[in-house]
């Protein structure tokens, strides 16, 4: 089966065409994976701007769609469902994928499968490689860091989240407060090389405590005064502070999973979301009693090629959704966890 995915929940305009046999199987074949990054739009604001994030998904989807079926070599009948990004996400952009998933999939009499974007993140492993269902998830992008028990498609129980900001917002405030540039992450990464990891004393909230939950507010605001109190003159000091933030943020993750192992049916640990990207985690997360498996650092950022796998997985299992479907800018992967925190 082939299935288009598109997403427009944050700042990457995307869209991807996946091809996969139509039993339960993990792995698929990407056809075609095109992304337009709005970053040259958001850049001057520090951030993203959801007015302008929207309208720049409304210019441009349509020619990405065109291009990701030219590249596939196939045509919108070809297809065997349209996927689209539902939530959770920044509303205008969603309802931009949203209604044009919709409106492709009435018009071409095909099914219409509403992503949760979390769960695009989640099952995007499977896509590219060979991990069997219940698997343990660290999910760590720009607005989330959460821990969860995969069981397939729209089963998901979560063992720990955080209490305040996420890992991938910590660390663009970072790479904000160092004039950086933005995204922050692959900024603070790249900074980082060479640095001393063990410079810089940082709290790791969470660290050694009980369950899986974490953490980030304390770190961000160390970061900061650390940062106000930089040498001048001092050319190393930049690069051992992102070490140091680095090292701080791996111990706390590899603590953190550590727990989450001792509680999961799974010795798999999957790695996903934009964080994933990030190299010195992974190497640290290697050192867990775990099989680590991780996407693609092309997959881990957002694109459409994790939503049209997950539209694969739901559309194996029949799991189509009307078309009178409403955008959520809140959609929590296990709903009985989200009244907790
Ligand atoms: O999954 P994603 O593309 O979008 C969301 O769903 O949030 O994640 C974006 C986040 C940003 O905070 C970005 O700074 C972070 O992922 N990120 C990284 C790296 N690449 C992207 N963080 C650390 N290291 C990286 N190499
Ligand atoms: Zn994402």
């Amino acid at each position: 089966m082939r299935v288009l995915g598109i997403e427009t929940s944050c700042d990457e305009t995307a869209v991807a065409v996946v091809e996969a046999a139509a039993d339960a199987r993990p792995v698929g074949r990407i056809l075609a994976n095109v992304v337009y990054s709005q970053l040259a739009e958001h850049r001057r604001f520090g951030g993203v701007v959801p007015e302008i994030a929207a309208r720049a998904h409304l210019e441009r989807l349509d020619g990405l769609v065109g291009a990701a079926l030219a590249d596939a070599g196939i045509g919108l009948g070809d297809l065997d469902g349209i996927a689209a990004t539902g939530g959770p996400g920044l509303i205008g952009g969603v309802m931009v994928g949203v209604m044009t998933g919709k409106a492709l999939a009435f018009a071409h009499d095909k099914p219409f499968l509403a992503i949760n974007h979390l769960e695009g993140h989640a099952l995007s492993v499977r896509l590219t490689e060979e991990v069997a269902f219940p698997y343990l998830l660290l999910l760590v992008s720009g607005g989330h860091c959460q821990l969860l028990t995969v069981r397939g498609p729209g089963d998901f129980t979560r063992l720990g989240t955080t209490i305040d900001d996420a890992v991938g917002e910590c660390f663009d405030k970072t790479a904000k407060l160092l004039g950086l540039g933005f995204p922050g992450g692959p900024a603070v990464e790249r900074a980082a090389v060479g640095g001393d990891p063990q410079r810089f004393a940082l709290p790791r909230p969470m660290w050694r405590k009980p369950g899986c939950d974490f953490s980030f507010s304390g770190l961000k605001t160390a970061v900061r005064q650390a940062i106000e109190k930089l040498p001048a003159g001092d050319s190393r000091a930049v690069a051992d502070l992102c070490a140091s933030f680095q090292r701080t943020v791996g111990d706390v993750l590899v603590d953190r999973c550590g727990n989450a192992l001792a509680a999961s049916p799974s010795s798999t640990l999957v790695v996903a979301g934009g964080v994933a990207a990030n190299v010195y985690l992974r190497s640290r997360l290697e050192a867990l009693p775990a099989r680590l498996v991780a996407p693609p650092i092309k997959l881990c950022t957002d694109n459409g090629a994790m939503i049209a796998w997950a539209g694969v997985e739901r559309l194996r299992l029949g799991q189509v959704d009307a078309l009178d479907f409403r955008p959520r800018p809140r959609w929590p992967l296990d709903p009985a966890a989200a009244n907790r925190l």
